[in-house]
């Protein structure tokens, strides 16, 4: 499986965000909290360069809490600012701010003995489309339903936004491009909707997400759908439990095997089964 993005774009798009970069004291990188490892461009780590760094990890609300709290431990220990939030929250604003100053402490404290005046601290947002960029910028610009683009790039007319009591946010998040490292990763992607679903084959995704909750969380799969199901069925069984089980079948009174397919993509995608993290840390 492979997805392919222009160079040209790339590069351009690179070339954008840096640009952009430039302007700002921090990067606020949003993360899906489901797929940490996954949604996280390498790239970005060198496009940054020595920016300090906010990572979000978002959509909390729909990963696992204990694994939340590895990823949060594991950002820490490489020097950046972790936050696990549902952007879609009110006062989010609250939980980076402290972040965003604790990170730019130093460079603005050295400011400060050159004796430059204080001024704003200016934050950028950065992440792969659909992890939640909007959302979080217009949380925070108190602003409803402006959808800012999933372009890799930096949507233009930039302006700054007040946020907090001491910091300033591009209006216009950097979007970069999901990588796509293995076969897992691609699946991944698809499964949290972070990928349109015509880049991988969805049998394929909603397979990866049956296999995984069969052996991370069998019990509660199980209970959602009324079956009886373990890691070691083939597979196709329990396409025929769960299509049985909520009476998706054809004409034929056969399987209808892609509405099995898109129930259990949209079920575990939305969190109706479960609260999950599909990257382990322990597997980095
Ligand atoms: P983007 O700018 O990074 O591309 O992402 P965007 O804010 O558009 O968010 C993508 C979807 O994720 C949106 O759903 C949004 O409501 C949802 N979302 C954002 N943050 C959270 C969160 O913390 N928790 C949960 N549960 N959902 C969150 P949508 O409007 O339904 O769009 P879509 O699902 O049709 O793409």
């Amino acid at each position: 499986m492979s997805i392919n993005w222009f160079p040209g774009h790339m590069a351009k798009a690179r070339r954008e965000v840096e640009e952009n970069l430039k302007k700002v004291d921090v990067v606020i990188e949003i993360l899906d909290a489901r797929i940490p490892n996954s949604s996280h461009n390498p790239m970005m780590d060198e496009i940054t360069k020595h920016k300090p760094r906010v990572v979000v990890l978002n959509k909390v609300d729909m990963a696992d809490p204990k694994a939340t709290d590895r990823w949060l431990s594991k950002f820490k220990s490489e020097g950046k600012y972790p936050v696990a939030l549902d952007g879609r929250h009110n006062q989010i604003i609250k939980k980076i701010e402290p972040l965003a100053v604790k990170a730019t402490a130093e460079d603005f404290n050295r400011m400060e003995e050159k004796g430059i005046r204080r001024r704003a601290i200016r934050a950028m947002i950065i992440g792969i489309p659909n992890v939640g960029k909007s959302t979080v910028i217009n949380n925070i610009a108190r602003k409803k339903g402006a959808k800012t683009g999933n372009t890799p790039g930096v949507t233009k007319q930039q302006q700054w936004i007040k946020a907090g009591q001491q910091m300033e946010l591009l209006d216009t998040p950097g979007i970069l491009w999901p990588k796509f490292e293995d076969e897992a990763t691609g699946k991944k992607l698809a499964l949290t909707g972070a990928i349109k679903d015509t880049v991988v084959p969805l049998d394929e995704v909603a397979i990866f997400g049956m296999q995984h909750l069969l052996e991370w969380d069998p019990e509660r799969f199980n209970a959602f759908y009324n079956i009886s199901a373990s890691q070691d069925d083939d597979i196709v069984t329990v396409f025929d439990a769960i299509g049985k089980s909520r009476g998706m079948k054809s004409s034929g009174n056969e399987i209808n095997y892609e509405a099995v397919t898109n129930r259990v993509i949209h079920d575990i995608r939305n969190g109706k089964i479960g609260r999950y993290t599909f990257d382990k840390v322990d597997a980095q």
